[in-house]
């Protein structure tokens, strides 16, 4: 092997993967060596902008660390994370849409009663979120684990910024013998991802928008169902046709809906005014 060419110099790299025992491996990186050696002559490449590309990538991992993910966060912005989510979940009709995790996750999230506010040490706007959680068969899904996470008002998740106290507005909560769920939280505003490194630089070098319209994101788990990662977005949100990572789909707004009557506030332990959305989610059996 040797004495290579523009024009040769692929098929030699593809060849070197021959042996390869895993095929799954073989066939991922087959294809990645054939679409990146077509991107670089497609656009003949120069070193320059190799290099350029690497000192990106680099500094995409020194930016990540417990609290941030900067890989995720290209990934999502290249939509890169919602093609593989369309990919891997295709739906059937009648189960609630999946969502990509997005940057902010946090494992260990505490367990908190049915009706716990999430965002007990966040000012905003008081809202409550219940619902049903069944399968596809319309039958109640009974101690379903949900994991529910949003940023505050400013924009911010806990681990994100010091206006957020540790675990706030992330919570664990089971779904009651009729399958219901109820929290309370604080009305989500939409928010910029985060700007202040290589992925906003990439971002304001595009000329793209930033905002992502305000959510909240849920995981289920259930015995018997397939594991269900999922937002929901409040309706009216100016940006919700310019979603930087290409999330948004239809069937995933909901209605928040305000409620100004003082009496109404004072029964549900609140001031007016507040909000309340009633949100169902419908699981997919496992595989
Ligand atoms: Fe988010």
């Amino acid at each position: 092997m040797r004495d290579f060419t523009e024009e040769s110099l692929t098929k030699a790299v593809l060849q070197a993967l021959d042996r390869t025992p895993d095929k799954r491996l073989q066939q991922i990186m087959t294809s990645l060596i054939a679409h990146v050696h077509a991107f670089a002559r497609e656009v003949e490449l120069t070193e320059g902008e190799w290099f350029q590309g690497i000192k990106f990538l680099t500094e995409v991992g020194h930016k990540c660390d417990e609290f941030r993910q900067e890989f995720i966060l290209l990934s999502d912005t290249l939509g890169i994370s919602m093609l593989v989510d369309h990919i891997t979940h295709r739906a059937p009709a009648g189960a609630t849409e999946t969502t990509v995790l997005g940057p902010f996750y946090r494992d260990g999230a505490p367990a908190l009663e049915t009706g716990s506010n999430i965002a007990q040490k966040t000012p905003g706007d008081p809202t409550f979120v219940s619902g049903r959680v069944t399968g596809l068969d319309g039958k109640r899904v009974a101690g379903a684990l949900l994991d529910v996470w949003q940023a505050g008002p400013n924009g911010f998740y806990e681990g994100q910024h010091p206006s957020v106290p540790e675990w706030n507005l992330r919570g664990k909560f089971r779904t009651d013998a009729e399958g219901r769920y109820a929290f309370r939280t604080v009305k989500p505003a939409s928010y910029p991802i985060p700007m202040d490194g290589p992925v906003g630089r990439m971002i304001t070098a595009l000329g793209r928008p930033f905002y992502r319209p305000g959510h909240i994101h849920f995981i289920f788990s259930a015995k018997g169902y397939e594991r269900l990662c999922t937002h929901i977005f409040v309706a009216g949100d100016p940006c919700l046709d310019s979603d930087p990572v290409f999330v948004v789909k239809s069937p995933l707004i909901a209605d928040f809906v305000r409620h100004d009557s003082i009496d109404e506030a004072k029964a549900r332990g609140t001031t007016a005014p507040f909000y309340a959305v009633e949100y169902n989610f419908v699981l997919k059996p496992a595989a």
